[in-house]
């Protein structure tokens, strides 16, 4: 852990740690028509993951001793000068800066001139196509208005961080509406339903490769934005009807109309990639037996039970219902026979083991191919807890969920508990999967 011995006579005037989690989209967010304030060319919506499987855990802490900002991902020192960072810290501090001004009272003890220290990991691979950086910037947006004191709506800060991030500030169902104004101030997120809303709604991710995706999202999108006609159609004629259509297959919870959408905009989005010049390509071989294998289940049962969505990258996010989970987990067994790691293959919620029906397997007709998907994480939308939706916390760091007190002021927390804190967060991220 390569922080400074120094940092041992240093006291954090506030140390704050929060939890965030991940989001899939069910209507993709692909390109951006303000690439500064990262504002989008279509709304998108999507659904906020169980934060017991997927999670970004950061802790922020800010001293009048620390002579720089500095960053930490997964254990390892980032630059902070990254610009994406840079705009969330700046963001957080401009309004910091406009709350202390609107303070009619006795202002709060000035934390602005602080320089911060943040930590985060996650529970999961980074940037393999598995929405890292909207679990990752939701959470340090919200540790960092935490810890500067910042209350008002925070999908602004997230979004500067990576667009998709702003969902994550949202349990539930969550729309990010495009918005219409050049400042940006009308482009953010809100939640469609709540987590409560659809409780037999399952998730598996079926982790094809946990690699760094070749083509980032941010390049991706520009280069889609210059050259592909397809997403310029699919922006103004095809995404407003299928927002509509969706929120509706949502609120009604209609699995089979939120199913059969969700996958014909993970087709266009990827239709897109290749409309792009030069073309992008997220999805692999084995994404595509994906394909077929939820193709050929959905018509063997008469009835769309499955559905699929990939981001950029080759990974799929299954979508399913309770009394399908077993048989659909069955079925990828059977056509993936995992390798050596047989009793590990399948993490998160428990789920019955299923044999496969005869009748089922000749209907999938597909050769096996061992070790195409190397884990399954199995999760749901995220319930409502007594801990609301970011745990965060004051005083000595502790792992785990606790009340969030939403001040953070007045305490002087030893420094030494950030620098375990850290080292028993880097310690979670190397053991964890
Ligand atoms: O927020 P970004 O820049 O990581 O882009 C996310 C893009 C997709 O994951 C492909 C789609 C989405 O809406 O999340």
């Amino acid at each position: 852990m390569p922080l400074g011995g120094t940092m041992a006579c240093e006291k954090p005037l506030a140390v704050v740690t929060c939890t965030a989690p991940v989001n899939i989209a069910v209507i993709k967010y692909w390109g951006k028509r303000d690439e500064e304030l990262i504002l989008p060319i279509n709304s998108s919506l999507s659904v906020t993951l169980h934060q017991d499987q997927l999670k970004t855990t950061t802790t922020a802490a800010i001293s009048k001793d620390f002579t720089e900002d500095r960053v930490w991902l997964n254990g390892r020192e980032e630059d902070v000068g990254q610009p994406r960072l840079q705009a969330c810290l700046q963001e957080i501090r401009r309004l910091a800066r406009k709350r202390r001004n609107a303070w009619d009272g006795d202002p709060p003890p000035s934390s602005l001139s602080c320089k911060v220290h943040v930590a985060s990991v996650n529970n999961f691979p980074t940037a393999a196509g598995l929405a890292s950086s909207a679990a990752g910037y939701a959470c340090l947006a919200y540790t960092l208005a935490r810890v500067y004191g910042v209350e008002s709506d925070l999908s602004e800060v997230a979004r500067r961080g990576s667009g998709s991030a702003c969902r994550s500030l949202y349990g539930g169902f969550v729309e990010w509406q495009m918005g219409e104004q050049t400042d940006g101030k009308d482009s953010v997120a809100r939640q469609v339903a709540p987590e409560s809303h659809w409780p037999e709604l399952r998730v598996l991710i079926l982790v094809v490769s946990a690699e760094k995706k070749l083509t980032g999202s941010t390049v991706g999108m520009q280069a889609s934005v210059k050259t592909s006609p397809l997403l310029r159609f699919r922006a103004e004629s095809v995404v407003p009807a299928r927002m509509a259509e969706m929120t509706r297959c949502i609120q009604e919870r209609d699995f089979r109309g939120f199913a059969q959408l969700t996958m014909q905009d993970s087709n266009q989005f990827h239709a897109t990639c290749l409309d792009t010049f030069p073309p992008i390509s997220y999805l692999s071989p084995i994404s595509w037996r994906i394909i077929h294998l939820v193709h050929r289940f959905n018509t063997h049962h008469g009835d769309t039970k499955v559905a699929y969505t990939f981001d950029a990258g080759p990974n799929a996010v299954i979508f399913t219902l309770e009394d399908t989970m077993a048989d659909f987990v069955a079925a990828v067994r059977h056509t993936f026979p995992p390798g050596s790691n047989g009793d590990t293959f399948l993490k998160g919620l428990q789920v019955r083991p299923a044999p496969l029906p005869a009748e089922l397997k000749a209907a999938l007709a597909m050769e096996p191919t061992p070790g195409g998907i190397k884990y399954i994480i199995a999760t749901q939308v995220r319930p409502s807890t007594l801990w609301g939706f970011f745990s965060c916390q004051r005083g000595p760091p502790r792992l785990g969920p606790a009340p969030c007190p939403y001040r953070v002021s007045g305490r002087k927390p030893e420094c030494l508990w950030l620098l375990c804190f850290i080292h028993l967060l880097s310690k979670e991220a190397a053991g964890h999967w």
